[in-house]
């Protein structure tokens, strides 16, 4: 099987150009040894759960699509702008992303430009594809434009519905800040279509049999599956992928690891080498308790009560 390799050089001079993180708004370093140590951002346009997590200082970031604004209750663009304004509030200066609804060129521009005039540190989100899928008369390549000009006009861009190493360095030539790899639905499709008579081609795409076509192309290499073997990480080795690809090359866009289904993926991004990861919250509120950790705890208060029976002179 392909193994993919990356170095330890090519990964610390890669991280060392990014932006420091564990800085108090006041720009004193915090004491965590690593000032670049992966971020972690909410994955939902909940203002409540987004602060709890942010006053906590879990988070440092959040990341919205048209689904999480309309689970988060809003029904009209006024509500979008208003929960939008609120969260760039709270999460100032920390980048809050929001998606682009229009899909022709100029009306995502325009649109960007209205959503960005929201607050300073609204980012961006830009699918990359999906445009004929919408409408075969629109531009496949409208998602990598706008971030061309957006990135033109200095207006910052995450890149979102990133299924394969490929699309994100296209994302990343056309200047994106952020690419956002969809682990989750990565994972999910995998286990759906996983079946033993399809045969992984090379680490990246199925081997798909063509008896009709022309001889020379009879075995085409169709569908992406990230897959290096066991189908349940296929997520992780498409973060993986990415990760390798950026730090072979030093490319300086963030790989923000999406669309997160368990806090066992958490672990596996942070060793993939996400440099973000955008998990929801319900997923977020669960990290800091583990079943042993709650049976050490319960343990240590018990036995700290035989403290408050006696006096220190007994
Ligand atoms: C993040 O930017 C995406 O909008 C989000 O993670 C998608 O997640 P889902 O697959 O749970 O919809």
């Amino acid at each position: 099987m392909f193994e993919i390799q990356q170095t330890k050089a090519n990964a610390h001079s890669r991280r060392i150009r990014m932006a420091e993180i564990n800085i108090t708004p006041e720009g004193k370093p915090l004491a965590h040894p690593a000032p670049r140590a992966p971020r972690i951002f909410a994955d939902t346009a909940a203002y409540e759960e987004i602060e709890p997590l942010y006053r906590a200082g879990i988070i440092n970031g959040v990341t919205t699509n048209p689904t999480l604004m309309k689970r988060a209750g809003a029904a009209n663009w006024d509500d979008v702008e208003t929960i939008s304004k609120r969260i760039c509030e709270l999460l100032h200066p920390n980048p809050v992303s929001l998606e682009l609804t229009e899909v022709s060129q100029d009306k995502m521009i325009e649109q960007a430009e209205h959503l960005g005039s929201w607050a300073e540190n609204v980012i961006i989100k830009v699918p990359i594809g999906g445009y004929q899928a919408l409408d075969p008369n629109l531009d496949p390549y409208t998602g990598l434009k706008v971030i061309r000009a957006l990135w033109e006009r200095n207006i910052k861009t995450n890149c979102t519905l990133i299924f394969n190493s490929t699309q994100a360095l296209w994302a990343a030539n056309a200047g994106a800040t952020y690419v956002s790899p969809f682990l989750g639905r990565m994972a999910d499709y995998a286990r759906k279509n996983d079946s033993a008579d399809r045969t992984v081609g090379n680490s990246l795409y199925w081997v798909e049999e063509q008896p009709t076509a022309p001889e020379d192309q009879r075995v085409l290499n169709t569908e992406y599956v990230a897959s290096g073997g066991a189908r349940k990480d296929t997520g992780s080795r498409l973060i993986n992928e990415i990760a390798v690809v950026f730090t072979n090359y030093d490319i300086h866009t963030e790989i923000l690891a999406a669309s997160f289904r368990n806090a066992a993926q958490v672990t596996e991004c942070l060793l993939a080498g996400a440099d973000i990861l955008t998990v929801p919250a319900p997923i977020l509120a669960k990290v800091a308790d583990h079943a042993l950790t709650d049976e050490g705890m319960i343990r240590f208060v018990e036995d700290s009560k035989v403290f408050d029976t006696q006096s220190a002179s007994a």
